[in-house]
């Protein structure tokens, strides 16, 4: 009897705990603020000393003849640590910088598969990063997915269109990733207003 009474009391005060962590815990609401980033990636390629983009794993073939510039054996993979200006020209303002890697994933066909990361370095994004991924088909224009996001882009989805915008030569040229995503909105951020030119709040 006595037992059973302190059970039910227990009870009483772990249902009361779990309504009270409930109420307490931070509102998460399912609005979503769109952001739209427009940066551009400079892609120094080939041996040169201003290379940022390096073969980081010769891969085990076939030779795929599809891709150029040629020799190219599937699996073989090129890692990225490419600098991020305001503007398409190289002297613009520096913002940031796109790591990751390319693979070619097709024995035959132009198909690399791209996993990059922006990171942005200035103003109130600084240290905030958007992660994005996808297939690269050497199409004119490049559809990747944002996968998600760190520091202001937390929990962010979306999608990013890239293309070719200049070509200084054929080893230096210049890519716009136009990143259209959104993210979570928590009611305590409700009303806080963008803070950037570089972002785009709609
Ligand atoms: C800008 O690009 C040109 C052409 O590739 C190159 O010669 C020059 O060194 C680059 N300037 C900077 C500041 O990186
Ligand atoms: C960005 O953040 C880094 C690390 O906190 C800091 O060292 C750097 O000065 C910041 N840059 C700008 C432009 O605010």
């Amino acid at each position: 009897m006595m037992t059973s009474s302190i059970a039910n009391r227990l009870l009483l005060l772990l249902a009361a705990a779990v309504a009270l962590t409930t109420l307490m815990a931070p509102p998460v609401s399912a609005w979503r603020r769109p952001v739209r980033v427009t940066v551009y990636v400079q892609e120094y390629l080939g041996n040169g000393p201003q290379t940022t983009e390096k073969l980081l794993v010769r891969g085990p073939g076939p030779a795929n003849p599809s891709l150029w510039p040629p020799n190219n054996l599937f699996g073989d993979t090129l890692v990225m640590d490419d600098l991020v200006t305001e503007s398409p020209d190289n002297t613009s303002a520096p913002i940031g910088r796109v790591y990751g890697t390319y693979m070619v994933s097709s024995m035959s066909r132009p198909v690399l598969v791209v996993s990059f990361t922006l990171l942005l370095t200035t103003g109130p994004y600084n240290g905030s990063t958007i992660v994005m991924g996808g297939i690269d088909d050497s199409s004119a224009v490049l559809e990747h997915a944002v996968i998600g996001g760190t520091g202001a882009f937390r929990g962010a989805q979306g999608h990013v269109v890239g293309k070719v915008v200049k070509a200084y030569s054929p080893t230096h040229v210049v890519m716009e990733l136009d990143v259209h995503a959104s993210v979570p909105v928590l009611w305590t951020q409700a009303k806080e207003a963008p803070a950037s030119s570089l972002i785009i709040d709609h």
